[in-house]
């Protein structure tokens, strides 16, 4: 890896980390955070905010989507996923297809724990054969 696109994802990794600090995970206890770039480069955060009412709870990859759209931005470069815990954090299925919606197959994720990246997967490998906007265009 480059030292420039290893800074990238070191910074991206970061601010990841320090969304996953602000988690508000009381009943799961399993705090996420999210970070994405954007194609212009810009980075947007999101942590999972869990609800008293289980099912109202949301995902950090929503969260940084969320962020994302209020900018006015619509493409995702990256996304990193922390979560702690000894298996990969990779997204649930509802957030590879939130991905899928500013993203395509190439799109990167990166799953990450506490050390550091575990695991780097194209989108495609994630959602395979998707359903995107592309689809209502007939
Ligand atoms: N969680 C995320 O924030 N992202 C994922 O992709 C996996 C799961 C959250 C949801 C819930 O607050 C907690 O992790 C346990 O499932």
């Amino acid at each position: 890896m480059s030292k420039s696109a290893e800074s990238a994802l070191a910074e991206l990794f970061a601010a990841a980390k320090a969304a996953q600090a602000n988690a508000y995970a009381p009943y799961s206890r399993f705090k996420v955070g999210a970070s994405l770039r954007t194609a212009d480069g810009a980075l947007y955060s999101g942590c999972n905010v869990e609800n008293a009412a289980y099912p109202e709870g949301v995902c950090a990859e929503a969260g940084a989507i969320a962020a994302m759209a209020l900018a006015g931005d619509r493409r995702i470069a990256e996304i990193l996923v922390i979560g702690d815990g000894k298996a990969l954090c990779t997204p649930c299925g509802g957030c590879r297809q939130r991905i899928r919606e500013f993203a395509d197959g190439a799109t990167i994720v990166h799953v990450a724990g506490p050390e550091g990246v575990r695991a780097t997967f194209r989108l495609a490998a994630l959602l395979p054969e998707s359903f995107g906007p592309g689809h209502l265009k007939g």
